[in-house]
């Protein structure tokens, strides 16, 4: 049977919990379809400045690299908040480390869910949007100073930078239903001047899609308002950041939104849901894994290329979500486990069906 190799990451708070319920879901998808996941667990995060004094290794990122994918939980913990080493440091290196320069961040209203919104009735119905985030440039990466009276994050893209992850958009938007939405701040940012040039320039190799260019704060707003209006939404770093992080109020939780970092291809992708560690909730067994699941899914489609093992487990989603299966966080009472155990059930009991 084809083999991949797993690197497991599981981080800090909630990660741990949410990783071990995404495995146990990818094996039930890969017993299914017949393929074999060797899993590598290691450190990052907190967890990792506290046992080997860095928030991600060199081995780490070593092993990550001859990984054919990494699953990760999250990274962060309030021991560290306002210190000099941050367990997000640990993140961006593993990005950096592996060029992950798109993020992918999918976003859809599950009809089983439209009470959880808390938007009004009817807004967030039938969305289906993707934000494509770019994911290692912008202010994260920049020179930085940091002094006691004077602080600076650098911002900075190149042609080339926005140009590759322009295209995965608009390729994205071939496979939906090409529309392009270029989110920036054109008015007032060079960066985004450059950004909107070269976006426009990428879209005249993709005349069948429709590009428009929109400004990052009515962006914030059509989200909550007329989301409907969205297909693909391309980015940059920490647009993206806050746009996903908002979209969540769409399905109506955290807990829902996967996503899948990409670099070149043949290089190893990052799959991890897009909250936190949520400390608030952390070692309680009430966070919600479907975040974690459906990056699994997508880890079976953008890193494994395998999509009937991700769309096996989507509709196992889907099913547990409609039959009831709610954590707190979606006004149910299910526990973490309970909600994967719901998932890899059906995955398994799917045998034979597709
Ligand atoms: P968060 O996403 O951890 O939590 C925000 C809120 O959403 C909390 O109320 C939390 O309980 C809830 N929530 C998040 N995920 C949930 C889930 N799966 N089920 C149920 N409820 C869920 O954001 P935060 O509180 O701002 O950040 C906490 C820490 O996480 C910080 O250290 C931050 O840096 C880190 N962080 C890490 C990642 C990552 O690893 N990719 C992403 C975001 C934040
Ligand atoms: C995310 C997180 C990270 C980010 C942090 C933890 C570095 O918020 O994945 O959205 O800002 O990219
Ligand atoms: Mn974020």
């Amino acid at each position: 049977s084809q083999r991949f190799r797993v690197l497991l990451l599981p981080g800090d708070g909630i990660g741990p919990e949410v990783v071990a319920a995404a495995r146990r879901v990818a094996d039930a998808a890969a017993a299914r379809f017949g393929l074999t996941l060797e899993y590598e667990e290691r450190r990052i995060g907190a967890a990792a400045i506290r046992e080997e004094g860095a928030p991600v290794s060199k081995e780490t990122l070593r092993r990550a690299g001859e990984a054919d994918a990494v699953l990760l939980g999250a990274v962060g913990d309030p021991e560290f908040d306002g210190g000099e080493v941050r367990p997000e440091a640990g993140l961006l290196a593993l990005r950096r480390e592996l060029g992950t320069f798109a993020n992918l961040r999918p976003v859809a209203a599950i009809p089983a869910l439209s009470g959880s919104s808390p938007l009004r009735p009817g807004v967030a119905e039938g969305v289906d949007l993707l934000i494509v985030r770019e994911l290692t440039g912008g202010a994260y990466f920049g020179e930085k100073e940091e002094g006691e009276e004077r602080a600076s994050d650098l911002s900075v893209y190149t042609r080339g930078e926005v140009e590759r992850v322009a295209r995965v958009a608009f390729e994205a938007a071939r496979g939906r239903r090409g529309r392009v939405a270029s989110v920036d701040k054109a008015n007032v940012l060079a960066t985004s001047r450059l950004w909107r040039r070269v976006v426009g320039e990428v879209a005249r190799d993709y005349p069948d899609v429709a590009l428009e260019h929109v400004l990052v704060d009515a962006a914030a707003m059509h989200l909550v308002t007329d989301p409907g209006r969205f297909d693909v939404i391309l980015t940059e770093n920490l647009f993206g950041d806050i746009l996903s992080d908002e979209a969540a109020v769409l399905p109506g939780s955290m807990g829902m939104l996967p996503s899948a970092s990409l670099g070149e291809p043949g290089s190893p992708g990052i799959f991890e849901p897009v909250h936190g560690s949520a400390p608030d909730i952390a070692g309680k067994g009430v966070a919600n894994p479907y975040a974690a699941i459906l990056s699994a899914a997508m880890m079976f489609r953008h890193g494994l290329g395998r999509p009937e093992a991700a769309e096996a487990i989507e509709r196992g989603v889907e099913a547990a979500v409609a039959a009831g299966c709610l954590t707190p966080d979606l006004g149910g009472s299910s526990g973490t486990e309970e909600a994967a155990e719901a998932v890899a059930r059906r995955v398994a009991a799917e045998e034979g069906a597709a």
